[in-house]
């Protein structure tokens, strides 16, 4: 019979916090073993309790800050601390920044073995109500006032209790209590589990996942809800494909600006967008600054999603190839490709994890080569990129473990020097670290 290991009872201690996690904890040592510690920041001394305890470290959350930071301030949100969404609402915006860059640079070090020649200076926007995607978690709760809504708490993984969310678009910001009070009129409250945000320049739409069908009185107190708020309503009862327009009956996709290279582009609310609107545009300009291409540059773009940075690429450039696992993000670029007349940026559906990698388009040569690949990173595709020649290789990341280990291949077994490396505020308040950086042969 498997023994149950028992649990070690909590215990209080009071350290300093020496450094930072990757994940914003703060690091200490008490009796030799590592701590690490939610809520406190770096030179603080603290008065903590252990959340779980193992023979290697122990985590800790802080009950009592016994000497504070100068970077600490008061956090806005009243669920800070609980909510899992944000991790850094107690650290004024410009040390989180600055802690990012460090994170970055560690695991360049650490994982990836590299130093960037110039570290580049970090791209800052809005710190608030930011968020233009998200996805809501909806449980019936009665214990805790009925519907909840929001976002999960970091130590339990059940939903927060919260009245509204600092860091997402002012369209939805305030509409957390009212979404409570809505769930908890409708029949299926309990068979409603998450409500996907999404808003673009000029329209917010809501998708209400619902696992049974919604009665005709529900179906109109949505509409309702739709109608008094300006937002539109959209209906999920399935995978994807089965979302279905509510109020009005007929949705336009959702569409976002890209002035500086008279780029619209559109795209339906569960598809892959960067969350925040004015750091997505700094850094576009960035990574199109960065890899300068030229003449008649012929461009690659990996993990393109709807064109977020072919498009604005295609303006500049001679041609360029948009390449993306999604078939439906592919029709939605080359949709968005005709709407902004552009006829020299084309899309291939290829899944660039899946080794050994293949299609013609491993078969030519790219001067300039952008990828922006999720958490997990592109290690299968990186060392397919020497055999391209790419002169320049611009990598945004938002995962700088997976960068670190990516670099690690390109500089110590193809050769190439990492020439730049910076951070990009694209997530205040969060733990989520966005990077970029530049790779040439060397
Ligand atoms: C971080 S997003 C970037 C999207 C786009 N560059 C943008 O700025 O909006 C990563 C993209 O990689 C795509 N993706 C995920 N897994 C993939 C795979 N195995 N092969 C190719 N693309 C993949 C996702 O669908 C998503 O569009």
């Amino acid at each position: 019979m498997a023994r149950r290991r028992r649990r070690s009872p909590p215990i209080e201690m009071t350290v300093t916090i020496e450094s930072m996690t990757n994940d914003s904890r703060g690091v200490a040592h008490h009796e030799g073993k590592a701590v690490f510690v939610d809520g406190a920041l770096p030179g603080e001394v603290v008065l903590c309790q252990t959340t779980k305890r193992t023979s290697k470290y122990d985590e800790a959350k802080v009950l009592e800050v016994l000497e504070a930071s100068v970077d600490r301030v008061q956090p806005r949100c009243s669920a800070a601390g609980v909510c899992g969404g944000c991790s850094l609402q107690h650290m004024n915006d410009a040390s989180q920044i600055h802690a990012k860059q460090q994170v970055l640079l560690d695991n360049l070090k650490q994982i990836g073995k590299v130093e960037p020649e110039v570290i580049l200076p970090p791209l800052q926007g809005t710190h608030w109500n930011y968020r233009r995607k998200a996805r809501l978690g909806v449980k019936l709760v009665p214990k805790k006032g009925g519907v909840l809504v929001g976002f999960r708490e970091k130590q339990s993984g059940y939903l927060a209790v919260m009245d509204s969310c600092e860091v997402l678009d002012e369209r939805f910001s305030q509409l957390i209590i009212p979404l409570r009070e809505l769930i908890g009129k409708i029949s299926i409250a309990k068979r409603i589990p998450q409500i996907e945000i999404a808003a673009g320049d000029d329209a917010g739409i809501l998708v209400f996942r619902h696992l049974e069908p919604l009665s005709e009185s529900d179906m109109e107190l949505l509409k309702d809800f739709g109608r008094q708020k300006g937002l539109s309503i959209m209906l999920q009862s399935g995978g994807p494909d089965s979302i279905v327009a509510l109020y009005p009956e007929t949705i336009e996709l959702l569409e976002y600006r890209l002035d500086e290279w008279d780029v619209s582009i559109r795209f339906r609310p569960t598809d892959f967008t960067q969350v925040n609107a004015d750091i997505n545009k700094l850094m576009i300009a960035k990574a199109l600054e960065l890899l300068a291409p030229e003449g008649d540059d012929e461009v690659l773009d990996l993990f393109c999603g709807v064109g977020n940075f072919t498009l604005p690429l295609a303006r500049i450039a001679h041609r360029v190839t948009g390449i993306e696992a999604d078939s439906a993000l592919i029709q939605m670029a080359r949709e968005n490709a005709i709407h902004n007349g552009l006829v020299n940026a084309e899309f291939i559906t290829a899944d660039l994890y899946d080794a050994p990698l293949d299609g013609s388009w491993l078969h030519r040569k790219w001067d300039r080569i952008l990828l922006d690949p999720p958490r997990s990173g592109a290690m299968e595709v990186i060392e397919r990129l020497p055999e391209l020649q790419p002169k320049r290789i611009v990598y945004v990341s938002c995962n700088p473990a997976t960068l670190a280990r990516d670099s690690d291949i390109l500089v110590h077994k193809h050769g190439y020097k990492l020439t730049a490396a910076g951070v990009m505020d694209m997530f205040p308040h969060t733990k989520h670290v966005e990077s970029i950086a530049v790779f040439e042969p060397a």
